[in-house]
C-alpha cells in the first residue's frame, strides 16, 4: 500500500483499453473479460486509486459503451479512441483530456491486470526523480515471446522496443520486455507522439515507438526493472487469462489465510475479490465463495458447497453440498448437507436446515429445526418448532405468492402441505400427512386427512385367490449338464 497520499498530484494516469482483443476470438472486448472476480480494466483502475493521480482516463473504442459502464462507478473518466490506430495513437487522443497541471503521465495497459499500487507508486516516484523523459517498467521472463523487446544502450538507459515481429534473432534473444506501464514527462513526449509513423506490419501508431524517437531528440529514457515479474503479465490469449485469474485467486486466499482462515486445498477453492472472512473459520476443498459474501470468525464451509452474497455470523456451519444465495446464516446455526437457500432465507441461531430442504424468503427463529425433505416458501416460523420431513408451504396458487405464519414450539407432521395464506398458531402440532387450508389455533391439533379404514383378511384372502387362477407349477428343471458342441463338419 502507497505510503503517503496525495502522492501522484502531478500524474495523470491512461488506461489503454480501447482494443478488440483478436487473439482472445472473443465476441466481447478483452478488458472486460474477467479474471479473479473482475473485469481485467477494474483491476488496474483499483491499482491506480490509492496514489491519488490527478485523473485517470481510460482510452476506450471496441465496444467503448460497455467498458465506459465497467469503469465509471470507479470514478474513472473515459476517452474515446475511434478507429483503433494502435497504443500511440491512443495516447494522443488522450492529450487534450490529459489534465493542464499534470506534468507527468503514467500509461497502463488494460489487459495487464496483475500489477500492484505499491510497484506503480516506487515506479512513478522512481521516473519523476529521475528526471528522465520516460521510464519503462521492465521485466525479465523465462518466455518473452509475444511482448517487445527493450534495447538498452552501453550506459544502461534505454535505446529503444523493437516489437516482436520486427525483431532480428539476437533482440528476439533479449529476455526482458516491455511491460507497457511507462512514465513519460508530457512536454518531451508530445513531439515524439506528433512524430510517430505507422511503420509495422499492423500499420498502426506504436507508442513503443517514441522510445528511439525521445533518444533521436536527445532524451534519456529509463527502465525499471519489476521486482514481480508476474505482475505485468497481459491477457493476450485465454491461456494467459487462465493464468492470471490462478494468480488473482492465489493472492486472495493467501491474504485470507494471512488473516487467519484455513483453507484446505485451496487450489480448489475459489474465492470472490470482496469475500471476507474471519479468523479460524475452516473452508474445505471445492467451495466457491463469490459475491459479497461475509463469513464470521469460527465458521465451517464444508466441501462443495457454493455460496454467493451471503452472510454467514460466528460459529455457523454449512455442511457439504449446499448451493446458496443472498441469505442470512446466524450463529451456531447449521445448514447442509445438500440445502439451498434462494434469495431471503434467515435462518435463526442454532437453527438446523438440512439435506434436500429448500428455503426462500422465509424466517426461522431461534432453535427451528427443518431437517429433511422441505420447502419453505414465503413463511415465518417461531422459535424452536419442528418442521418434519417433506413438508411443503403451498406458497403459490398460480397468480400470486402467499405466506405461511407458523408460530413458536410447533410441531408440524412429517408429509403436511401448508396451503398459504395460512397461520399455525404457538405450540400448536400438525398431523402428519395433512393438507392444512385453514388456520390452527394456538395449543390446537390440526389434521386434515383421510380416516384409515382395515380390512383384516383381505391380504391372505386376495393371496389365496391368486394362487388358485395361477397355472400348475412346472416340474423343477434338472441342471442341465453342459452340452457338447456338435463336432462341425470338416468343409471339403
Ligand atoms: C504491447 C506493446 C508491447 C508490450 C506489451 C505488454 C505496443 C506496440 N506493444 O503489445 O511492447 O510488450 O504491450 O503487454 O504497444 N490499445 C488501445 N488502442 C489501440 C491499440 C491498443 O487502447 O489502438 C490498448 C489495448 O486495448 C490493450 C493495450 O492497449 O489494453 C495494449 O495493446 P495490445 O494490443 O494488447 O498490445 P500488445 O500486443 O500486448
Ligand atoms: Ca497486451
Amino acid at each position: 500500500m502507497p505510503s503517503r497520499a496525495p502522492a501522484l498530484a502531478d500524474f495523470s494516469a491512461v488506461i489503454l483499453a480501447a482494443g478488440k482483443g483478436t487473439r482472445l476470438r472473443s465476441n466481447f472486448a478483452k478488458v472486460l473479460h474477467r479474471a479473479g472476480g473482475r473485469a481485467l480494466v477494474e483491476h488496474v483502475i483499483r491499482a491506480c486509486l490509492p496514489l491519488h493521480f490527478r485523473e485517470i482516463a481510460v482510452i476506450v473504442g471496441y465496444q467503448a459503451e460497455a467498458v465506459g459502464d465497467c469503469v465509471a462507478p470507479l470514478g474513472a473518466g473515459t476517452v474515446l479512441q475511434r478507429p483503433q490506430n494502435g497504443t500511440g495513437h491512443a495516447l494522443r487522443v488522450a492529450r487534450p483530456k490529459l489534465h493542464r497541471r499534470s506534468k507527468f503521465v503514467l500509461v497502463l495497459p488494460g489487459d495487464a491486470p496483475l500489477i500492484r499500487s505499491g510497484t506503480l507508486e516506487r515506479f512513478a516516484h522512481a521516473h519523476r526523480s529521475s528526471g528522465a523523459a520516460a521510464t519503462i517498467l521492465t521485466a525479465v521472463v523465462a518466455d518473452p515471446t509475444g511482448y517487445g523487446r527493450i534495447v538498452r544502450k552501453s550506459d544502461n538507459s534505454v535505446a529503444r522496443i523493437v516489437e516482436e515481429r520486427a525483431a532480428a534473432p539476437d533482440e528476439r534473444a533479449i529476455s526482458e520486455i516491455n511491460s507497457s506501464i511507462y512514465a513519460f514527462t508530457l512536454d518531451s513526449l508530445w513531439p515524439c507522439l506528433d512524430a510517430l509513423r505507422p511503420d509495422n506490419v499492423h500499420k498502426e501508431l506504436y507508442l513503443t515507438d517514441a522510445v528511439a524517437l525521445l533518444n533521436l531528440r536527445g532524451f534519456r529514457v529509463l527502465a525499471e526493472l519489476a521486482t514481480d515479474a508476474q505482475e505485468v503479465l497481459g491477457c493476450n490469449t485465454r491461456a494467459e487469462l487462465v493464468e492470471v485469474d490462478r494468480i488473482l485467486r492465489d493472492r486472495k486466499r493467501r491474504d485470507l489465510m494471512d488473516s487467519g482462515v484455513t483453507i484446505y486445498l485451496p487450489d480448489t477453492v475459489l474465492i470472490d475479490p470482496d469475500v471476507r472472512i474471519g479468523p479460524d473459520t475452516v473452508v474445505e476443498p471445492g467451495v466457491q465463495l463469490l459475491g459479497s459474501t461475509r463469513i464470521g470468525a469460527n465458521c465451517a464451509i464444508r466441501t462443495g458447497s457454493v455460496l454467493r452474497d451471503m452472510v454467514i455470523d460466528d460459529g455457523a456451519s454449512v455442511l457439504e453440498h449446499c448451493v446458496m444465495a443472498s441469505s442470512r446464516i446466524r450463529s451456531g446455526s447449521a445448514v447442509g448437507p445438500f440445502s439451498r437457500l434462494r434469495s431471503g432465507a434467515d435462518i435463526g441461531p442454532n437453527a438446523k436446515v438440512g439435506n434436500f430442504v429448500e428455503v426462500k424468503k422465509s424466517r426461522l427463529a431461534e432453535n427451528v429445526k427443518a431437517q429433511h425433505l422441505t420447502y419453505l416458501g414465503d413463511a415465518g416460523i417461531g422459535k424452536g418448532s419442528n418442521i418434519g420431513a417433506g413438508t411443503i408451504t403451498c406458497n403459490y396458487d398460480g397468480v400470486s405468492k402467499n405466506r405461511t405464519v407458523i408460530g413458536s414450539s410447533v410441531f408440524i407432521g412429517s408429509n403436511t402441505a401448508l396451503v398459504a395464506p395460512v397461520r399455525v398458531g404457538d405450540r400448536a402440532y400438525v398431523a402428519a400427512g395433512s393438507t392444512i387450508t385453514d388456520n390452527v389455533p394456538p395449543d390446537a391439533l390440526g389434521i386434515a386427512r383421510g380416516r384409515q379404514s382395515n380390512k383384516p383378511g383381505w391380504a391372505a384372502a386376495r393371496r389365496k385367490q391368486l394362487a388358485a387362477a395361477a397355472p400348475p407349477p412346472r416340474a423343477a428343471k434338472k441342471r442341465a449338464r453342459p452340452r457338447r458342441r456338435p463336432a462341425r463338419k470338416r468343409r471339403r
